[in-house]
């Protein structure tokens, strides 16, 4: 199944999604976007206005609120609708393809870009609670007050191409960025299969080891991952190891780094143990990844 926005946004008009970016512009402020201001903010008439809105609320893209005042706020549908929008027109995207992992997080399709090149579009969905969500949520928008799904999926969209753009560019093995827009990041596709899924290990001693050196290259040029695991380790057939999913991660500097580090260590260390019977010494791997952070 692709998402459900990729086919909707064939049916749109540029009026339908000048009222959506309204309801859009509104929520920043509101968490229903008042009639009033989606008619302001569209430039359309009343009437026009409420001509489309009965169409995308029809097409499941927003939810109306009515109460003291009537409101619209977009749904994940609505969002992506947007995304995907500037997406195909910037030409990134030309189609979406089935789902590959329906995370709690996130949906990972596979996706054409131009071309026809096989790529991957990384829909993020948080908002959604869990106890997890609530922590990851703190954790995104620290101290701000503004918490909506809305924004922390852009903000966890942003914080995963921005990782991938400074990563690739020195030469770590990541999924390469190719485009983002809001909630949506489109990536590389890696021919591999999660490490957790893989029964046997030609060589495990040395997949460990290029796994190390990933991290010691990312903290070299100041990132810390954060949410390492074997979950977060795409293996090729050539037996290369790529991480993925950075969207949590840490500057060196930040407060918490030390203990993300260790966290990070421990979880790929504690796999290769369990599954492989390398045992090694995390303080150790601590001791020499910490000289490299840099400062
Ligand atoms: N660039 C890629 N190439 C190939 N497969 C990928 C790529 N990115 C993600 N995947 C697939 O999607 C799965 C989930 O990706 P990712 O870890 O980035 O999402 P997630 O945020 O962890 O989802 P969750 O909500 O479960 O935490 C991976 O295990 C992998 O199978
Ligand atoms: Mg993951």
């Amino acid at each position: 199944m692709t998402v459900y926005a990729a086919q909707i946004l064939k049916k749109l008009t540029t009026e339908d999604l000048r009222i959506l970016i309204a309801i859009e512009r509104g929520m920043s402020k509101y968490s229903y976007t008042p009639l009033n201001l989606i008619v302001k903010i569209s430039g359309l008439s009343f009437n026009d206005a409420v001509l489309h809105l009965s169409k995308i609320h029809a097409l499941k893209l927003i939810l109306r609120r009515i109460g003291p005042y009537i409101g619209y706020r977009l749904n994940y549908n609505g969002y992506d609708v947007l995304a995907l929008n500037v997406l195909s027109k910037r030409k990134t995207v030309e189609a979406i393809g089935s789902v590959i992992a329906k995370g709690k997080e996130s949906d990972i399709h596979e996706a054409l870009a131009s071309g026809g090149v096989k790529v991957i579009a990384k829909f993020f969905r948080l908002g959604k609670t869990s106890f997890k969500q609530v922590k990851r949520t703190c954790f995104f928008v620290g101290l701000r007050r503004h918490t909506s799904w809305l924004y922390e999926s852009r903000l966890a969209a942003s914080n995963e191409f921005k990782a991938l753009e400074i990563l690739h560019k020195h030469g770590l093995f990541t999924p390469k960025p190719i485009d983002s827009n809001r909630n949506v990041v489109i990536m590389s596709y890696i021919n591999g299969a999660p490490l957790y899924t893989v029964n046997e290990l030609g060589n495990p001693a040395e997949v460990f080891e290029g796994i190390i050196n990933n991290l010691k290259l990312a903290l070299s040029i100041g990132l810390v991952h954060g949410d390492l695991s074997e979950y977060n380790v795409m293996l090729t057939p050539e037996q290369s190891t790529y991480i993925i999913d950075w969207a949590q991660w840490v500057n060196v500097n930040h407060p918490d780094a030390h203990n993300l580090l260790k966290r990070d260590i421990m979880n790929i260390t504690q796999y290769f143990t369990r599954k492989y019977g390398i045992r090694s010494n995390v303080d150790k791997i601590y001791d020499e990844l910490r000289g490299v952070m840099k400062r």
